[in-house]
């Protein structure tokens, strides 16, 4: 390495997973040396950490690629790569297409980002490594450096990868591979280190957690199991997790969440469409009917608990009479947050072998129509909750229109000064109010008083004492 470090700037699209990627990678790269800068502007190194899953994403890669070719005809000790699911998906094409790329690393292999950056500042020319890596196992159990998280107080564990669900639209099995789950020891280990560090909050990440424990040797520790160890943890305070299957959801998860203090009361089930047809083509694995079931069943086990879903329009074939299943189901199930995407074909995907026959207008008419649909279920779910006391774990100063809106408005101005604060609530809404800003990363008490489609706004209450911990708020 050169005598003046190295600046790296990781810039981070998709899911969680990809940003605890860029976490363990910004940690890897200062054990090896490199420094992390906050700017692609000012870094000698700008790496992509990409997302495939929907024809969008990729497209917005590409364009923010194809931007730096000036800056790499200029300065030609510039490094420019590509991590991620893209890089997986396209290997060494995204070479040929942009041939100011110097690195291509898969999601398996990114790890090895270091040394291959090593190897192209000592003049060694472009690298592509797609192969598997130690990730194929789940997962290094990875020391974190300080900084490299983007909130000190909150975490993502990954507690499996890959994905064996093949959905038949869905690009991950592709480009994250096999599912493979992470020893039981390592995840506590991992989430110990967090706590010590200052971690309140850690949400576990999988594709599909109700399978957690699956080919693990012994096969006997599941993901119910995982809960109860983990909410053993000294100094975590609360547990959030993500994504369940909706096939896979079983008792014994919810009676967990229902019996652990810490474990968070939000599921994510993505329901994906309301219609039998449909659903069977995609390859879910269950019914509407089943997932009704699933939801009944969830809000029984778990008091107060509240869900979450993602909701395709435009599969292929979807009829006007499949679309008014999904918004039957939508209204009817009265999530607490919809995700809604317009289906497009991924290469290599058994759904990209049909005709991809529903116009993108029709498509966004839908997608119109089941957010309109969402919003409305927004406005009385939070109306409901407003004069109600929620515990908040505050994340940090609100920036953007709901700040403007609480200070136009003057909410929570009984507070002792004017920073305006983030939290969430146990069941992921989030709450805007005035406090102090030591609050940040601590559990304190809001009273609910007014609410936007996005937004609840509150006032701290009990003199803005924050919780002990052992929070319990059933509300
Ligand atoms: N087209 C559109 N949306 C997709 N998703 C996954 N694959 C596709 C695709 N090919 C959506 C699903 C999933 C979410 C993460 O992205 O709703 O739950
Ligand atoms: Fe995450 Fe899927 Fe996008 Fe990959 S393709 S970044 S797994 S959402």
């Amino acid at each position: 390495m050169t005598e003046k470090p190295v600046s790296v700037c990781i810039v981070t699209f998709g899911c969680q997973m990809n940003k605890l990627d860029s976490e363990l990678l910004r940690s890897e790269l200062v054990r090896k040396g490199f420094v992390i800068a906050d700017s692609p502007d000012r870094a000698d190194v700008v790496l992509y950490n990409t997302c495939s899953v929907r024809e969008h994403a990729e497209d917005r890669v590409f364009s923010h690629l194809g931007s730096y070719r000036r800056r790499s005809k200029r300065d030609d000790r510039f490094i420019l790569g590509v991590i991620g699911c893209v890089a997986q998906r396209l290997g060494e094409d995204l070479i040929r297409r942009f041939e100011h790329v110097d690195l291509v690393c898969g999601t398996q292999a990114f790890l090895r980002v270091p040394e291959h950056l090593q190897s192209i500042l000592a003049g060694g020319g472009p690298v592509v490594d797609v192969a598997d890596g130690d990730l194929a196992q789940g997962g290094p159990s990875c020391g974190r450096v300080p900084g490299a998280r983007e909130r000190r107080h909150q975490a993502y564990v990954a507690v499996m990868r890959g994905c064996d669900n093949f959905c038949s639209y869905c690009i991950v099995p592709y480009v994250r591979g096999r599912e493979a789950s992470r020893p039981l020891r390592d995840i506590v280990e991992e989430v110990a280190a967090l706590a010590a560090d200052g971690v309140r909050e850690v949400t576990l990440l999988g594709q599909n957690v109700n399978r957690y424990g699956r080919g693990l040797p012994g096969d006997s520790a599941g993901f119910a199991d995982l809960l109860a160890l983990l909410n053993e943890v000294d100094g975590i305070e609360r547990i959030r997790f993500i994504t369940n299957h909706p096939r896979d959801m079983s008792d014994s998860i919810l009676d967990a969440m229902a019996r652990l203090d810490k474990v968070c009361e939000h599921l994510h089930v993505p329901a994906q469409s309301g219609s039998d047809a449909v659903l069977a083509r995609m390859n879910r694995g269950y019914t509407a009917a089943h997932y009704r079931a699933m939801v009944a069943r969830a809000r029984e086990r778990v008091p107060g608990v509240e869900l979450s879903s993602d909701f395709m329009v435009g599969f292929p074939g979807e009829t006007d009479a499949d679309f008014a299943d999904t918004l039957a189901l939508l209204c009817g199930m009265r999530f607490q947050q919809s995700f809604i995407f317009k289906y497009s074909p991924r290469p290599g995907t058994e759904a990209a072998r049909r005709p991809d026959d529903v116009a993108d207008a029709v498509k966004r008419e839908r997608n119109q129509i089941l957010l309109a649909a969402q919003q409305e279920v927004d406005r009385a779910r939070r109306a409901a909750l407003v004069g109600r006391e929620v515990d908040v774990l505050v994340d940090g100063c609100d920036k953007g229109e709901s700040a403007a809106r609480a200070s136009g408005r003057g909410v929570g101005s009984g507070a002792s000064d004017g920073t305006r604060l983030a939290g969430r609530t146990r069941q992921n809404d989030i709450v805007v109010f005035e406090g102090p800003e030591q609050l940040v990363g601590r559990l304190c008490r809001v009273r609910v008083t007014e609410t936007t489609v996005l937004t609840l706004f509150g006032r701290l209450a009990e003199a803005g004492m924050p919780l002990a911990g052992g929070e319990r708020n059933r509300s």
